[in-house]
């Protein structure tokens, strides 16, 4: 399977990458580093990949930029990082992916706990999040060809201790939940799912 990996420098797409690079075609993809590079802000950027990329069976995002910072400094500029980020990014992957993907190919997108349970200074995430399960289930009724999507929304993961403090009371997802987590959406025939990786 020649899978698309959005995000795979960080910390869940550079794990994803290893466990599945073993068993299938990885593209890595990020802002920066990669195999090849992406601005998902940009519309004309993820066409560019697309164009570049060639036919796939399975793209997998784990970029979601959002903004993180207290209430009180939050503004119309700061919001539209997770908006434009998260939101708009990823749903711009799968409008414009779906002309590329071959056919019982899927999307996974990647959310949060935060969509339900909300934490202090995320308010920009839990709105991207919201936005992007919504979109999950709409596609999934509108995609053709077999095409399926999903979403996986973990809590904090172990690998992010820097953000333990901001989730009191999460046992953090373990690398490996998250990871099959990804696997029952790429490799399952579920569509239109929020995967909870706990
Ligand atoms: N970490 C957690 O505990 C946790 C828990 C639940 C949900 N989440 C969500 O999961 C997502 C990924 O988390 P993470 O910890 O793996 O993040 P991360 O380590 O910051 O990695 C983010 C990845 O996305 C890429 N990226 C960022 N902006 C991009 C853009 N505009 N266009 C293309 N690629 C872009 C980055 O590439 P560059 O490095 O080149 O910029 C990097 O590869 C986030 O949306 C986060 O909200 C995280």
């Amino acid at each position: 399977m020649k899978i698309i990996i959005v995000g795979a420098t960080g910390t869940m797409g550079k794990h994803l990458t290893s466990a599945f690079e073993k068993e299938h075609e990885v593209l890595r993809v990020a802002d920066k580093g990669g195999d090849m590079q992406v601005d998902i802000t940009s519309t004309e950027s993820i066409e560019t990949l697309f164009k570049k990329a060639g036919p796939f069976d399975a793209l997998i995002s784990t970029a979601g930029p959002t903004h993180v910072g207290p209430w009180k400094n939050l503004t119309d500029k700061e919001f539209r990082k997770g908006v434009e980020g998260k939101m708009m990014g990823q749903i711009n992957l799968v409008l414009i992916g779906q002309h590329y993907i071959n056919p019982k190919g899927s999307f996974t997108l990647i959310t949060g706990a935060l969509t339900h349970e909300p934490q202090k200074n995320f308010a920009n995430a839990s709105t991207a999040n919201g936005a992007v399960e919504g979109f999950v289930r709409a596609a999934a009724i509108e995609l053709e060809k077999g095409i399926r999507i999903n979403a996986v929304s973990p809590t904090v993961i172990e690998n992010s201790p820097q953000y333990f403090p901001f989730f009191p009371g999460d046992i953090p997802v373990t690398m490996q939940q998250l990871e099959y987590g990804f696997r029952k959406s790429v490799f399952g025939a579920n569509t239109g799912q929020v995967i909870k990786p706990y």
